[in-house]
């Protein structure tokens, strides 16, 4: 006999979907929780939008992220599990720095994703939160009340650090995450288009070489962090080299550190701002 749960996987199956049995089970699991009087109908509706292509978290509408449960939504991006390495590098550098109350930016935050985990893993951190769009910082509002951090997160809007002018921030930052986007509009324009059809075009647009957000921040960055500060990207992959030396070239950091995630990518590049600045 034919359970609901078949129903799905062949549907997902049809899509193309590689997991599609433990997708399926996720998509019924949330079918049944949020619409248990028709959740056959609606698990149906979720499995012909995630085989039309959507990301499975848009589709069920939470993800999970360093352990931590988000809400995501269109209009932000759904949090990658690669974008764990820079949660999880910048962890260890907060909790080495010796602050008893860390202060924390969140650059590019897209749906709070990183503001909300290290908020929550580390209970004494302050985090400002900033993004360019309404929607990102409309998911991230939501998020820092769904995981309860909503007294130490700030949301803020506006491009780039313009966003977080006001609050008396300057000089006092202990670490800045930025997960920017990074891909160039060429390739945005060819291979790598499919990815617009359901996320923003903000979360993917790194203008020409992939490389202009990274290239504003590092400077840009320059006047919150204290000196000691550290500044942390995720980058794509293959920029490393280019990254760098937008560092080297700023002549305001020091200890710059590449690190590759367990494919041996490197997938995150860091620097400290000179103590002399
Ligand atoms: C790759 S997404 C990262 C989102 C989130 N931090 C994550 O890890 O999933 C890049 C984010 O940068 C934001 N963004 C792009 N240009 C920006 C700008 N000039 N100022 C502030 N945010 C910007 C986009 O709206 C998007 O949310």
């Amino acid at each position: 006999m034919n359970t609901l749960l078949d129903e799905i996987v062949i549907i997902l199956q049809r899509g193309g979907i590689a997991d599609a049995t433990a997708e399926a089970t996720r998509i019924v699991q949330t079918a049944q929780t949020s619409t248990p009087a028709d959740h056959a109908r609606a698990a149906r509706a979720m499995a012909e939008r995630r085989a039309a292509g959507a990301p499975l978290a848009y589709v069920i509408g939470h993800a999970m992220f360093m352990g931590v449960e988000l809400i995501v939504a269109e209009g932000a991006l759904a949090p990658r599990e690669e974008t764990e390495l820079l949660g999880n590098t910048a962890l260890a550098a907060i909790r080495s720095c010796g602050s008893a109350a860390p202060r924390v930016i969140d650059m590019c935050c897209g749906s709070g994703n990183l503001a909300c985990a290290i908020a929550h893993h580390l209970p004494a951190a302050r985090v400002w939160a900033s993004d360019l769009t309404d929607g990102c910082i409309a998911v991230t509002r939501r998020n820092v009340e769904h995981v309860g951090v909503s007294d130490r997160v700030v949301v803020a809007q506006g491009d780039l650090f313009g966003g977080l002018a006001g609050f008396g921030l300057e000089g006092t930052i202990d670490a800045i995450v930025c997960n920017p986007p990074y891909i160039s509009q060429g390739k945005l324009a060819t291979d790598r288009a499919v990815l617009l059809d359901h996320e923003p075009r903000e979360a993917f647009d790194g203008g020409p070489y992939g490389l202009s957000i990274q290239q504003r921040v590092v400077k840009e960055a320059l006047p919150f962090l204290r000196p000691g500060g550290i500044l942390l990207f995720e980058i794509g992959l293959g920029q490393e080299r280019q990254v760098k030396m937008l560092f080297d070239r700023a002549k305001a950091y020091e200890d710059i550190r590449l690190v590759a995630n367990a494919a041996g990518e490197v997938r995150v590049v860091s620097g400290r701002k000179s103590a002399e600045m």
